[in-house]
This record gives C-alpha cells, structure tokens and sequence, in this order.
C-alpha cells in the first residue's frame, strides 16, 4: 500500500462572496471525476478544494450585511460544503484561507522570500477596482475619465466597474527578476500548461512585453493576513490565495507529511481567467521559495449562457441545487463533464440541458439496461449465460469495440478530456444498442435451432458483459447510476481496476432483477425547459414573475392542441377535494389469498405508518423492488377493507397498454407533501 503512486489534484478556491452556481460547480465536478478516475487506476489521491476568503469585497459584503468577516465567511463555508456533499464531492480537504494553519504559514513564507530579498518595501499608485479587486494602469483601463486640463480623474476597469487612484506603501515582489528564468522552463516543459495554446497567451500577452513587479500587501483594508512584522499591512490575495496548494498540505506547519509525499501538485484545474496566475505568478513563487512547480496547470473555459457569461444582474444564472433536486445528481454531472469541450468554452441552453438527459441517458443508456434485463428474464429465465467468444457473426466487433474504447477512455480521462472520454463511452453505448438489431435476439428466441439458441445466449451474455463494463468506465463521472446498473444486472457494485475491463468475468449463474425500473427517466421537454427557464431568472424578482408566466404559458400552449381525456371535464373545486401526498414505501407484502393485492406500510409523514391496499401484484413479481421509492397517493380516501385488511388511501399509479407502474417521484421530495 505504501508504494501506490501519488497523484495531487486541486480546485481553485473559490470566493465565497457569493451563492456558488453550475460554473464552479463545474470545476469541482471535473476535478471529482478526475480523483475518482484516478483512484480506480490505483493512485493515491489528495484532492482538495476550498474557499479564499480574505480580501475588500469581503470585508465591504459583511458590512452590508451588518455581520462580520469572519462570521460572513464562517456562514458561506458551511453552505459551499454542504454543496459539495449534494454533488458527490470526493475532496480529501477543505482548506478556508481564515484557517490557522493557513494564516501562520503565509506569515512564513513572506518573511522566507522578505529576507531572500524577493520581497522589498516600496510605494504603489494604480488605478484600483474595488469589484475586481484588481489594479490596472492606465493603458489597461476600458474608459478614461478627464477634467478641464486633460488630467485623468477616473475611469472603468475592463469589467466595466469603476475604478478609484489609489497610492499606498506596498510589498513587491521581484516578479522582474525572474522571467527569463519561467521562459526558459515553459521550453524545457511544454506540457506544464494545458492546452498549450494558453502558454503562448502569457508568453506573447505578459511575459515578453515585460514582467513587473507584484504588489503583495495592502494597508487599505485589514481583512486578511497582516504581515507579521509590519501588522498594517495585510497579504494581498494571490500570495495568500496560491500559497493554499502547499500549506493545505501542511508546508510551512510542524506536520508536513502530506507536503513531502504530494507535492508537486499533479493538476491544478482552473479557468481561463486565472492561467495567469498560476502559471506566472505561482510558478515564480515557488521558485523563489526553492520548490518544485507543479506538473500541470490545466485550464478549462467558461460555461456561458446564450446572453454571456452567468452573473446576477444579468438574471441569468443557474445553480446546481435546482438542478440536481428536480433531474438527479447523475444528470447534472453528466450534463457539465459532457457539455464543456475541452479548453474552451460551453454554452449551457435548458434545450441542451433536457436533451442530454433524454437522449443520452435516458435513451442511449437506459433503455440498453431496460431492454438487456428484459430480454434476458423473457429468454433466459434471468440468468446472464455464460460468456463464449464469436458465437455471432458481430460479437467479435462488439469486444473490440469495447477493448478499444476502454483505452481511448483511459487515454483521454489521464489528460483530463472528459467530454472526449464521455463521446468515447458512448461509442460503446451505441455500438451495443446497434448489436442487438443485427443480432436480432427476438427472432432467435423464437427458433428451436441449438444454433440460434447458442447465439441468443451469446447475445444476452454480450449485453450484459457491455453494460458491466460501461457501468465501471462512467463511476468517476456518475456517483449513482453505475452501482443501479451493476444491480440490476445482479453483480456487486465494487469497483474494479480498469485493467479488468474485459468481457468473460460475470460469474455463471448471476441473476438479473426480476424486473428492471428505468434509472433515467424521460423528461417531458417542454415542460422541463419551461421550468429551467424559470428558475433562471428567478434572482431578479420582477423578471422571475414574469418568466414563471412565460413558462406557464409555454407549458399551456404546449399542451392545448393534444388535451386528451377520457373523463368528463371537471372544476378545479372537485380536484381541491382530493388530497394528495407525497409517501415512502417502507414495505411491502404479498396479501395471503389475494393473488393481486398487495400490501404496502407507507411513511406519508403521519407519525405512524399508513397501510395501503392495492391490486398490483402481477406487475411487481419483485414488489421489494418498490421499497424506498417516494409515491404520491390518496390521503383522504375513507379506509376500506379489503379481504381481512385495512386500506388508508390509495396509490396512484399509471397504466399503458395494460401494463401498471407505480407512479414514482423524486426521493428529493419531502414524505407528508402535499402534492397538488
Ligand atoms: O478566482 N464557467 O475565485 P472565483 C466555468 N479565489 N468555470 C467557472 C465559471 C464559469 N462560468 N465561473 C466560475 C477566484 N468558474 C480565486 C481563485 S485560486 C488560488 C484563487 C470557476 O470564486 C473556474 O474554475 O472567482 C474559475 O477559475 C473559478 O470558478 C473562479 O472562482
Ligand atoms: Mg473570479
């Protein structure tokens, strides 16, 4: 165990000036899959993420909010790692830059690089953005304001906000100094920044037109780290920020153990605003302090809305808790690992969005388990046969598929391509989908030639091996449809090393489930992206009332030209007399003499269990299957009883072309709701 490989990965650390939306959620998603992948290749894997939470904008929020800094962020902490749970996030730690250790370790490494001479007193005058909380010079300024002499006055930041002419004694650091020496390691590693395009971004845009010195202190607020010899000055951010990558391992601490065995970092995942910070700045940094950089700085885009980048007063912004509450978490990851192109920017359109989950999961995916668990109950009494090669004529073009898409995968997911790797997966999603029309299993069940019957064996065994594997390929991306799939196909959810991603491993004898329930769900699309629409512009008030009518309304007119019923129309009053809940089954029982009863103890949130009778059996031969599910039933239905047994309510369920399904709503969903 000791000798496993170490891998190192991080997530910028976010403000927490703000509710986190899907963009830094992206981030964190794309690390987690990438921890997750690592882990299943056999590393040792530090993955961390956290907040930076010192700086202006802080300070200035809290007073708005009459709290303090510390209670502020202590607040905003909680509600970032509450999300990071919801979204499956396997971070080794969490570091916040208020942390201790932190704090006492910058200390340090200021004064290591003041009495190494790369940090000097001096004087600072820019054009500061408090928003920004960036100086630019004059030259960087989108707008310039002049008085009557042509003096500048004023003018905007690049972002459009204001800027102000601050001068204040200040830290530098000899940026300067070193520049010949990261051009010269930028040539001798030329992966160090990813994709290599953005390397000739800072060549030709900071470095070559000439490096300068970086202001590392301010006297201008006091929330942050106060050097400790000269306590009016506080850590400018990006010291104080950078530096988490090594003191979250205890660098500059008496435990620094995790520092000697992960560092160097292996990634440091970040947007494309902040390259120049990490591969600049950061490098230059460590240098000083005589440490080795890390191997690979990798920048993604931006996940953009049709109208621009997400932000608030725009009203376009969408977050992650939606989102996962009403699709899943898996439909979220999948969405963001799958839309983003490597190195460049998404679009995020609720259109997309929808069509991902209906297409690829719910299609592509899903119906591949639904149909394999089916055929295999209908032509092989459930159990997976054994695995024998080139029984068909395409079995072997299936395993070479296979074989070939688990390299490609491992290839593109080691250099962090996800949606590359997911493209990839999905090669063999089709290309099982395409196998069972030329195998044609239907047609084979049907014949009495040994022949075929073989080759119907064959084909189920090939199905089921298909979605074994695909099933452990997408565990780093989805945290919960992998272990339904390997259940449903009867095999244990462990993980397994991709190198034993082969067909020929399901034991003789698995059971396949009696009868499989579909993991993705489709969505009604105009509905679905009426309700993304919605919640969009939820933030702004005013805007949000009028696109939950909008979204109404686009759900009416949608439905209008197809109002199909069978029953006679009804005022709204009659349906308020119905009172309907959301409940939990909690068990379920066959009803002795009563072939089709069966009986349910609900959780409806009334305190004590509820008993529901219903005439269902024949379509659950596994009713334990419904246990756990959230239902909505019939609260006020006057209890009957029904062969002995009491019935209080009713279960609402569905019926198509005779068959009945137990209408099932998200687990999300609160027992006792009511539902109207
Ligand atoms: O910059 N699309 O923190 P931050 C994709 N504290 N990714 C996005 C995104 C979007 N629309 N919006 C944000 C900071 N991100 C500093 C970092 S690190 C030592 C200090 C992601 O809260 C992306 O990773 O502004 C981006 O770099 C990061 O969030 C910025 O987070
Ligand atoms: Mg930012």
């Amino acid at each position: 165990m000791a000798d496993k490989p170490t891998y190192y990965i991080t997530t910028p650390i976010y403000y927490p000036s703000g509710k986190l939306h899907i963009g830094n959620s992206y981030t964190t998603i794309a690390c987690d899959a990438e921890a997750r992948f690592q882990r299943l290749e056999g590393k040792d894997v530090f993955f961390l993420t956290g907040t930076d939470e010192h700086g202006l904008k802080i300070e200035q929020k809290a007073e708005e909010l009459g709290t303090t800094p510390q209670a502020y962020v202590d607040d905003m902490a909680v509600g970032i790692k509450k999300l990071w749970k919801l979204l499956d996030i396997s971070n080794t730690k969490f570091i916040r830059t208020t942390d201790d250790y932190h704090e006492k370790a910058v200390q340090k490494i200021f004064q290591k690089l003041e009495d190494s001479g790369d940090i000097y007193l001096g004087e600072y005058e820019g054009w500061y953005s408090v928003s920004d909380e960036e100086y630019f010079t004059e030259t960087q300024l989108a707008e310039v304001y002049h008085d009557a002499d042509g003096n500048v006055t004023g003018g905007k930041a690049p972002s459009g906000h204001e800027v102000q002419k601050v001068k204040e004694e200040s830290y530098f650091f000899k940026m300067s100094k070193y520049a010949d020496w990261l051009l010269q390691y930028y040539k001798e590693h030329p992966d160090f920044i990813e994709p290599a395009s953005r390397m000739n971004e800072m060549i030709n845009n900071f470095i070559k037109p000439g490096l300068e010195d970086l202001a590392v202190s301010r006297t201008t607020f006091n929330w942050g780290v106060k050097v400790k010899n000269n306590p009016k000055h506080v850590v400018y951010v990006w010291i104080d920020a950078l530096t988490n990558y090594i003191t979250a391992l205890g660098y500059g601490s008496d435990d620094h153990r995790n520092f000697d065995k992960y560092w160097p970092a292996d990634v440091h995942m970040v947007g494309k605003e902040i390259v120049r910070f990490h591969t600049i700045y950061w490098p230059i940094l460590l240098h000083a302090l005589g440490l080795p950089l890390p191997k690979h700085v990798v920048a993604h885009g931006w996940l953009l809305m049709k109208d621009g980048k997400m932000s608030k007063s725009k009203g376009n912004v969408i977050y992650p808790e939606t989102l996962v509450n009403r699709y899943g978490l898996d439909a979220l990851r999948y969405y963001l690992l799958k839309a983003m192109p490597y190195g460049n920017d998404g679009v995020f359109t609720p259109e997309d969005f929808v069509d991902k989950i209906n297409y690829d999961l719910a299609n592509d995916l899903g119906n591949l388990l639904n149909r394999t668990v089916a055929m295999i109950n209908k032509y092989e009494d459930g159990v997976i046969p054994t695995f024998k090669p080139g029984v068909t004529e395409f079995d072997e073009d299936l395993e070479n598929t296979a074989a070939t898409v688990v390299t490609n995968y491992r290839e593109l997911m080691n250099s962090l391509h996800f949606s590359d790797a997911l493209s990839e997966v999905w090669k063999l999603v089709s290309r099982s989908n395409k196998y069972i029309d030329e195998t044609q299993p239907w047609v084979l069940a049907k014949s009495t030639d040994e022949a075929d019957q073989a080759k119907s064996a064959s084909v189920m065994n090939h199905l089921a091996e298909s979605l074994r594997l695909l099933a452990h390929l997408l565990q780093p991306v989805l945290t919960q449809a992998p272990g339904k799939i390997l259940g449903q196909l009867g095999l244990s959810a462990q993980t397994v090393s991709l190198d034993e991603l082969h067909f020929g491993t399901i034991p003789a004898g698995t059971k396949v489930v009696a009868k499989g329930t579909p993991i993705f769900p489709r969505l009604d699309a105009k509905e679905e992206v009426a309700f993304i629409k919605a919640q969009m512009t939820k933030t702004d008030k005013k805007k949000g009332r009028a696109a939950m009518e909008a979204a109404k309304k686009a759900v009416q007119t949608a439905d209008e030209p197809e109002l199909k019923s069978t029953k006679k129309p009804i005022r709204i009053e009659a349906f308020d007399k119905i009172e309907l809940k959301v409940a939990e089954i909690k068990s379920v029982d066959h009803v002795k003499g009563a072939d089709k009863l069966l009986k349910f103890k609900l959780d409806a949130g009334d305190g004590s269990d509820r008993q529901i009778l219903s005439g269902i059996a024949e379509y659950y031969p596994d009713p334990s299957v419904l246990v756990g599910k959230k239902v909505v039933i019939v609260a006020n239905l006057k209890p009957r009883k029904m062969r002995g047994e009491i019935s209080q309510g009713m279960l609402l369920s569905a019926e198509h072309d005779g068959h009945i399904q137990v209408v099932e709503v998200p687990n999300s969903l609160v027992n006792g709701s009511g539902v109207e």
